[in-house]
């Protein structure tokens, strides 16, 4: 599948990042079972452990608005180098089974993942 319009999204909501302390913009891009895509972007606070990652804001963002099934999500920074979503968010794509998360670099070249490959082992439990 051809995921250049998710990562664009994606590249383009990182224009939107509030990121005044490590001046790292991040942008994802979350498409609904429905069809419908979300942006995030990391938004960043003085008291640094406040900082929402912007795959995180993506998906909270589409809860919010009433959407609970996803078919993949994209991120992409200012960093030429490919992002990877980092262990939280990777903890919070396995909640929501984001089965497909495709990573970018700075000016679209991008990788595809499925979250098995990212979140190996995720914890579940009965609870
Ligand atoms: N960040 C994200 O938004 N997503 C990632 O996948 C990795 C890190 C943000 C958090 C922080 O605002 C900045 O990048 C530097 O760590």
């Amino acid at each position: 599948m051809d995921y250049d319009f998710l990562v664009t999204r994606a590249l383009e909501a990182r224009e939107r990042a509030y990121a005044p302390y490590s001046g790292l913009r991040v942008g994802a891009a979350l498409l609904t079972e429905d069809g419908r895509i979300y942006t995030g972007v990391n938004v960043e606070n003085i008291s640094y452990g406040a900082t929402n990652c912007a795959e995180r804001t993506a998906i909270f963002s589409a809860i919010a608005e009433g959407r609970t099934s996803f078919k993949a999500i994209a991120v992409g920074s200012d960093l030429e180098k490919t992002i990877y979503p980092c262990g939280i968010c990777r903890q919070v794509l396995a909640e929501f089974k984001v089965p497909v998360i495709i990573v970018s670099d700075s000016k679209g070249k991008y990788r595809v993942y499925r979250l098995e490959e990212l979140m190996p082992s995720a914890f579940e439990a009965e609870l």
